[in-house]
């Protein structure tokens, strides 16, 4: 394999992220400004307490990510969580309003998922409601079945909800979160071109071995776990490969450093901050460099999630270059902290210039 040479350097399309947590509160001007930086537009998922379930509720919250992003060509677009009592009304208003998704958790799954779906089957008149309107689902794609092992929840969902999902909703357009195995990578290729999937840094980067490694390591824990080493390359395999089902979402799930590393750690992530040059050191080491550029990071990054959701490719671009930079060890947040991945490491890419 051939690594690019220090000092390579390479322009993309400005990245989009299809699935961030910018949270509420301490939290939110902090990370919106750490996306808003580098990317161009990002899917703010709606599980705040309480969560964003009405269309009225999306556009305050966008309006509030606006207001504290400091930067005028970035574009937050917005989604609403669904629950059993979401209605259709509810659907045709959030087009109309220009929300850009609905995100499903089944209830109990992951962070703040409360409220979320208790049976599938009966949200089915919203389903077609988004089919009417062409507003995607996003699943986060884990049964809760406390005796099915994490390992395999994400498998579970795949056969038992997500095939029966599709032949009913054929035309709806359905992403399957932060795949995070072989078998969500298989299932999703296998699909018709209205599933897709987005693939985290962290799911491309890590495994269930870096989790475990010395005890559990809670700022590796997260929703999907980190999986096998198999399973990760296969994600891997997806993101670097030419297909136009795969792209980029962080998941970054901030939570404060004394919620991550008390008792019950909180699920999630933070990866936003250097998730640009993270995505960039792992198609250099999955063998994309071409001499010239990082075969399929622009696509992976900036055109196939676009083209997913019907939007305008960005015109602005960016410029990586082979340089490396350290990541900080942590975050000031009010009189706590936010731990990003990989604190205090190195990463073998910067982005020239903001
Ligand atoms: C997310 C969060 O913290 O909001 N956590 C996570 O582990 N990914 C929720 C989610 O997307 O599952
Ligand atoms: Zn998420």
């Amino acid at each position: 394999m051939t690594l690019a040479p220090e000092n390579s350097r390479f322009s993309i399309k400005k990245p989009d992220d299809f699935h961030v947590h910018f949270r509420d509160g301490e939290m939110l001007s902090l990370v919106v400004k750490h996306t808003a930086d580098k990317f161009a537009r990002a899917i703010a998922m709606p599980n705040l307490i309480p969560p964003v379930t009405l269309t009225e509720q999306a556009l305050d919250y966008k309006e509030k990510i606006i207001k504290v992003a400091g930067n005028n060509s970035f574009t937050p677009l917005m989604t609403l969580y669904l629950t059993d009592r979401t209605t259709p009304e509810e659907i045709r208003k959030a087009k109309e309003n220009g929300i850009t998704a609905i995100k499903y958790y089944p209830a109990g799954a992951t962070t703040n998922s409360d409220s979320g779906v208790t049976d599938i089957k009966k949200v089915y008149s919203i389903l077609e409601a988004m089919t009417i309107h062409n507003l995607p689902l996003l699943i986060h794609g884990e049964v809760t079945d406390p005796d099915i092992a994490e390992q395999d929840r994400e498998k579970y969902f795949l056969e038992n909800h997500f095939r029966e999902m599709i032949k009913d909703f054929p035309e709806l357009k359905m992403v399957l979160e932060h795949v995070s195995t072989k078998d969500g990578v298989d299932f999703v290729t296998q699909s018709s071109d209205k599933i897709a999937a987005t693939c985290t840094v962290h799911h491309l980067m890590f495994t269930k071995e870096d989790l475990y490694r010395n005890g559990l390591n809670p700022h590796l824990f997260c929703k999907p776990v980190l999986k096998s080493e198999s399973d990760r390359q296969a994600v891997v395999q997806a993101a670097t490969s030419s297909s136009s089902k795969f792209f980029a979402g962080t998941d970054s799930a901030p939570h404060p450093r004394r919620k991550k590393e008390g008792d019950n750690p909180s699920a999630g992530i933070y990866s936003a901050y250097m998730a640009i040059e993270c995505y960039a050191q792992i198609f250099e080491e999955a063998g994309m460099w071409n001499g010239e550029t990082l075969e399929n990071l622009e696509n992976f990054l900036s055109t196939r999630g676009a083209r997913f959701y019907g939007l305008p490719e960005n015109q602005e671009v960016i410029t990586l270059i082979k340089q490396p930079q350290a990541i900080p060890a942590s975050f000031p947040i009010g009189n706590d902290q936010l731990i990003p991945l990989k604190a205090g490491k190195e990463i073998q890419w910067s982005i020239d210039a903001i």
